[in-house]
């Protein structure tokens, strides 16, 4: 899989829809140059106000906004292939985005779309994935870079990271301490898929060596 090129940057096109948590950590790697080669060509939201959003305008980067209300999914979606492309996007990265994808959205990038999960998938996909993690009991909590495909919270994966649960965690606590690595997973994720040097084996994403 080749994505980045010599000539020019690999773009990425960050949607989203509230906070931003994730977006902000990879600004800041790009920033802190440790992500060499990759940029963020264009911040989009289907939410007018998401803090994310206002955090990338101060940053100086390109924002878009799609309000999704009222609209069909397809409809919707045409606009946002358009803006990503308009942009020159090459590697999609859902950050909080809360809206379903389109297949056809899904098809304009294919296995290009990252997407990042509160939980070791395939456990406790869907909302809410910290609680129902704590709410089950488990040791050991955690988070899932993959791209996406056309089922929820289920592609191939790229990066997860583990954590222990302690008994002392509450649902809370557990959440904060499992976004300080989705913090950091995400990044490792947009490197891994940005160096290319990989290849899609069925469900697996397998490093290529030599
Ligand atoms: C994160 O927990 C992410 O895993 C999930 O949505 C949340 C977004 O948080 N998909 P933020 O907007 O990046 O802070």
């Amino acid at each position: 899989m080749e994505l980045a090129s010599k000539d020019r940057p690999l773009c990425l096109g960050i949607l989203l829809s509230g906070r931003g948590s994730n977006f902000k950590a990879i600004a800041r790697s790009v920033a802190e140059g440790r992500l060499p080669g990759v940029e963020i060509a264009v911040v989009v939201s289907n939410v007018a106000d998401a803090a994310g959003l206002e955090a990338a305008r101060n940053l100086g980067l390109p924002t878009a906004v799609f309000v999704s209300k009222g609209r069909t999914r397809a409809e919707h979606d045409a606009d946002l292939i358009a803006c990503l492309r308009a942009h020159r996007v090459d590697l999609v990265c859902l950050a909080g985005y809360m809206r379903l994808l389109s297949p056809e959205f899904i098809a304009a990038f294919p296995n290009r779309i990252l997407n990042i999960h509160p939980s070791l998938l395939p456990a406790f996909p869907g909302l809410e994935a910290q609680d129902q993690a704590f709410a089950y009991g488990v040791k050991i909590a955690g988070c899932t870079v993959h791209f996406v495909d056309e089922h929820l919270d289920h592609g191939v994966i790229v990066v997860q990271r583990a954590i222990p649960v302690p008994e002392s965690d509450d649902a809370h606590s557990l959440a904060a301490r499992i976004l300080v690595e989705e913090h950091i997973a995400y990044s490792e994720a947009i490197r891994r898929v940005a160096g290319g040097e990989y290849e899609i084996r069925g469900r697996r994403y397998v490093k290529r060596v030599g």
